[in-house]
């Protein structure tokens, strides 16, 4: 109770006091039977005092409701707030996590100009944004990198809420991400997990000491597997020697750091997001980066896909169709009731940039730093590879089909995942009307970003949070999953906005991880004692790329068979 509240209270039981002080002197100067009536005077008027106390109360908390302050946050400047610490205070995500941790509060209000970005950095509030709040929380901001690379919000992951996204979620969720179309393309999955084995091998054998870039071979499979899906190609022209064994070449090189530039980016804190008025003057240079991811996305995907719209559009001419080869074929055939083309252009080119970057960094990330930790650990990398060989044996190569019963494998996917989060904060979600959340207002246009380190390093909720720890998931359930629809940690988020390719994503880093383990036993290069677990300055990366020695474990015929 408020201070306000107590001297309320005091002064008015002082006058109860008092008035039944009265009526005592009262009662012994009049007959009885009058103060029979005293009493029940007495009794209703603390009640009616009592009522006016809880109506005032009431009342002022309603009020209070009405003017409920913002999270806790910096005191900014007039007019820009926090803006100028923006620049001051490089890598942003350090800086805010500086601040969570100074002002000791799992929400907190920091305001760029008229913008307000509530920071979430513990999973009960992150649960109230994304589940109870889902329906007001749907949204995305405009910002200028998120502009380009959606091609003017013609995709789905960074369209605000409206028709254009339901559009592009819906041919997503029921076209694209179907599970007739993922049981149809399974052998195409496979022939990539099969094409890493042979890399890996190749390297082995003639890497000086069979050094293997564990950062390199995670991300490139991650490339090579969506260009497959979606082009039908590893390679943007496909080399003149056999490609067996192949690595990536410079164009598929420059197409993965183009998908990692454009991830570091979308939403980075660009002054000019804050300050719409600066676009153009490119104070802090992202424009001038977004502008050359689109020149290389650009150049790398259009051909393909005016190539594809051409022969479609032949097809239709004719009244023909043919089987879908891949996701571009599903994207340029579809058509709406007049049995016209669905989707624009632009809209393709956004859709397909977005599967793109939907499954380049997650995978890549979670296995590299799994493989990092686990060389650390020999009793976690032992258990790991006590299960592949009871649930796979060494007679033949891991599948799809085995991941269900891979549980501890996928424990340690979730611990990297939980601990070694790719980005520091989910995509922002943006609230569509005033609100409240932990009891704060937070008001329309707000900008909600959840800190995936807040939830995944909570200490609140993980014992030891800093400890890689693959058992801490077996606990609770008998059949792990790589989802975490609580929010304990960030991994397909929740909700409307959650993430559609949970099956996809998770088949896609399982693949990687257990053929990385079952096909090779993994060490330190000679003369490491350990692998420092150091995360870069500017993200949350391994600080550089995990280099280890690889040692084919399985009979030669099943990687020369391939
Ligand atoms: C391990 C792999 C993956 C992980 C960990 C992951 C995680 C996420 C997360 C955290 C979000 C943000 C959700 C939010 O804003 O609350 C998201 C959004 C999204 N993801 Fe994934 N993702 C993965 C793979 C994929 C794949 C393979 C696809 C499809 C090709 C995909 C498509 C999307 C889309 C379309 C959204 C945006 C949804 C929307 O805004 O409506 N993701 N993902």
């Amino acid at each position: 109770m408020s201070l306000e509240h107590q001297h309320k209270l005091a002064a008015l039981h002082k006058y109860i006091s008092t008035s039944s002080n009265t009526t005592t002197l009262m009662s012994s100067k009049t007959p009885l039977a009058p103060c029979h009536h005293v009493v029940p005077f007495t009794v209703v008027f603390t009640l009616l005092a009592l009522a006016f106390l809880l109506y005032r109360i009431k009342g002022t908390t309603a009020m209070k409701k009405e003017l409920r302050w913002l999270p806790p946050g910096p005191v900014g400047l007039p007019i820009i707030g926090s803006t100028h610490r923006l620049i001051s205070n490089k890598p942003v995500f350090r800086w805010i996590h500086r601040l969570l941790k100074e002002m000791n509060t799992n929400i907190m209000c920091l305001r760029f100009g008229t913008v307000h970005v509530i920071v979430v950095s513990c999973p009960e509030i992150a649960r109230e944004v994304l589940r109870k709040n889902d329906a007001i929380f749907a949204s995305r901001p405009i910002t200028s990198a998120s502009g380009s690379f959606s091609f003017g919000y013609k995709g789905s992951i960074l369209s605000p809420y409206g028709e254009q996204w339901k559009k592009m979620r819906r041919v997503l969720t029921s076209e694209i991400l179907s599970t007739a179309l993922e049981r149809r393309f399974h052998g195409r999955r496979a022939e990539e997990a099969d094409h890493l084995v042979r890399f890996v091998y190749n390297r082995c054998n003639t890497a000086a000491n069979s050094n293997v870039d564990v950062r390199h071979v995670a991300q490139h499979f991650c490339g090579n597997m969506i260009r497959r899906l979606m082009f039908s190609k590893r390679y943007f022209v496909e080399p003149s020697v056999a490609s067996a064994g192949a690595g990536p070449g410079p164009d598929e090189v420059e197409h993965v750091n183009a998908l990692f530039t454009l991830l570091n980016y979308v939403y980075s804190f660009c002054i000019s997001d804050y300050f719409p008025v600066l676009r153009g003057l490119d104070l802090d240079g992202h424009e001038k980066v977004a502008h050359g991811v689109m020149a290389v996305l650009n150049r790398l995907h259009d051909p393909i896909i005016e190539e594809r719209l051409h022969e479609w559009s032949t097809l239709r001419k004719h009244g023909e169709k043919r089987e879908m080869r891949d996701f571009l074929d599903v994207l340029v055939s579809l058509e709406d009731s007049e049995g016209q083309p669905l989707l624009s252009f632009e809209e393709i080119k956004a859709q397909t940039a977005e599967i793109m970057f939907a499954i380049i960094d997650n995978p890549s990330n979670a296995v590299e730093w799994a493989l990092a930790e686990m060389v650390n650990k020999p009793e976690v990398m032992e258990k790991a590879m006590h299960e592949l060989n009871t649930v796979v044996g060494k007679g033949r190569l891991v599948q799809e089909s085995d991941i269900p019963h891979l549980n501890y494998l996928k424990a340690c996917i979730r611990e990297a995942f939980r601990l070694h989060p790719y980005h520091s904060f989910n995509p922002p979600h943006v609230a569509m009307k005033d609100t409240t959340v932990a009891g704060y207002m937070i008001p329309k246009d707000s900008h909600v970003i959840i800190s995936r380190v807040g939830l995944g390093r909570n200490p609140n909720i993980w014992i030891d949070p800093l400890e890689f720890q693959p058992e801490r998931h077996l606990m609770s359930c008998s059949n792990v999953v790589l989802t975490e629809p609580d929010l304990r940690f960030m991994s397909f988020s929740t909700g409307r906005r959650g993430c559609p390719g949970v099956s996809l994503g998770s088949s896609v880093t399982m693949m990687l991880f257990a053929r990385l383990l079952q096909g090779f036993s993994w060490t330190k290069l000679p003369g490491v004692q350990t692998i420092e677990l150091k995360e870069s300055i500017t993200s949350l990366a391994l600080a550089e790329p995990l280099i280890l020695q690889a040692e084919p474990r399985l009979p030669v015929h099943l990687y020369e068979s391939m």
